[in-house]
């Protein structure tokens, strides 16, 4: 195993052995390639670098407690790829190239998965861009689905402590009916002014609201949403964000828990009435939150100081069933080795 030191990972770029390629050409997917080059060479009409033909996925291995290497439900991931693609109109890479992918970036990169125990991952981010030229606006005949892996640890470098939001009501992430339910890089070019701004103002991101009326919680950052009361998980629905595959998750949890789960449009004054809000993702697993201010009013609502005991028990069951430790009733680890 590679000598890190695994605790004081950030989340960020980390330089790996190999990445895996695969290109459509002529109409169809071609071989698994294994890379050592960090960089893409592509032609300057690329539909990626003009008209954002670009998606993305966010997905982890972990190395379990009895030593053996576990991917994170990446069928789901594939799914959702396949989505945006669609939603952008690019070549969808099948499932089992998506996940045969993902495998082999974890298995050529295996010195960087971190031990059990050290609280860092290994992410993997797939991706998918438009690589043949096009100067009109029309989708390319040409694509590159590429994985590549870091280790990483906490997105927000508070760890499993709470984290603030703000409400920003001048910038939307996506329009009712557009590419908000997508994982496709426009998304989160148009997150970049408002989201920078909230770190700059002391937060850690912003939590968006529905686009047409500013009256209800959409996400919470690159992370979904979720409130807690009365015995119930409560999670926005809405056209507009990415369906996460940590919220599903949590979800069934809470369910297997014992808990109430409903999917519902959630107005922004509801925040005063839940007793734990937390934003959930793979990068951000569970991060609570214990303060949301609306920027425009002023208007702060405020949750403990430390991480509420519903929180801690979803986030310590979902790490549990990631880490081998908690029995896999839904089996959505897949074993890399
Ligand atoms: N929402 C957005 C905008 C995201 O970028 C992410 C990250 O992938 C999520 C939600 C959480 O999704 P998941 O749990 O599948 O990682
Ligand atoms: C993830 O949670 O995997 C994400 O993609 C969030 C962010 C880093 C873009």
């Amino acid at each position: 195993m590679e000598n890190i030191d695994w605790g004081s990972l950030g989340f960020g770029y980390y330089k790996t052995d190999y990445n895996v390629r695969c290109y459509y050409r002529n109409g169809k997917w071609g071989e698994l390639e294994v890379c050592s080059s960090e960089e893409i060479t592509m032609h300057m009409a690329a539909t990626v670098l003009h008209y954002g033909q670009a998606a993305f996925e966010g997905m982890k291995a972990f190395r379990g407690v009895d030593g053996r290497i576990r991917m994170f439900r990446p069928y789901e991931n594939a799914k959702r790829m396949i989505s945006s693609a669609q939603g952008v109109m690019m070549a969808e890479p099948p499932e089992e190239l998506f996940v045969e992918a993902c495998k082999k970036a974890v298995k050529l990169n295996e010195r960087f998965v971190p031990p059990y125990g050290s609280g860092a991952s290994l992410y993997l981010r797939p991706i998918l861009i438009g690589t043949g030229a096009q100067v009109g606006v029309h989708p390319a005949k040409e694509y590159l689905f590429m994985v590549f892996a870091c280790p990483v640890g906490p997105y927000f470098k508070e760890g499993f402590k709470p984290v603030k939001f703000q409400i920003a009501k001048d910038y939307d992430r996506a329009a009712p009916f557009g590419t908000g339910k997508y994982k496709v890089g426009g998304n989160y070019a148009a997150s970049l002014v408002s989201g920078e701004r909230a770190v700059k103002e002391g937060y850690s991101n912003c939590i968006y609201l529905n686009a047409a009326t500013h009256e209800f919680i959409d996400e919470a950052g690159a992370a979904n949403f979720f409130g807690i009361k009365n015995n119930t998980y409560c999670t926005p629905q809405s056209s507009s964000i990415l369906p996460s595959i940590t919220n599903l998750s949590l979800c069934q949890i809470a369910e297997d828990l014992g808990m109430k789960v409903e999917r519902r449009q959630i107005p922004v004054e509801e925040l005063a009435e839940f007793e734990e809000v937390a934003a959930c993702g793979t990068a951000a697993v569970v991060s609570p939150i214990n303060e949301i201010v609306d920027r425009e009013t002023g208007k702060k609502y405020t949750w403990g100081a430390e991480p509420g005991p519903v929180s801690t028990k979803l986030y310590n069951t979902l790490k549990g069933i990631q880490d081998g430790t908690i029995e896999d009733k839904h089996n959505w680890n897949v074993f890399v080795d």
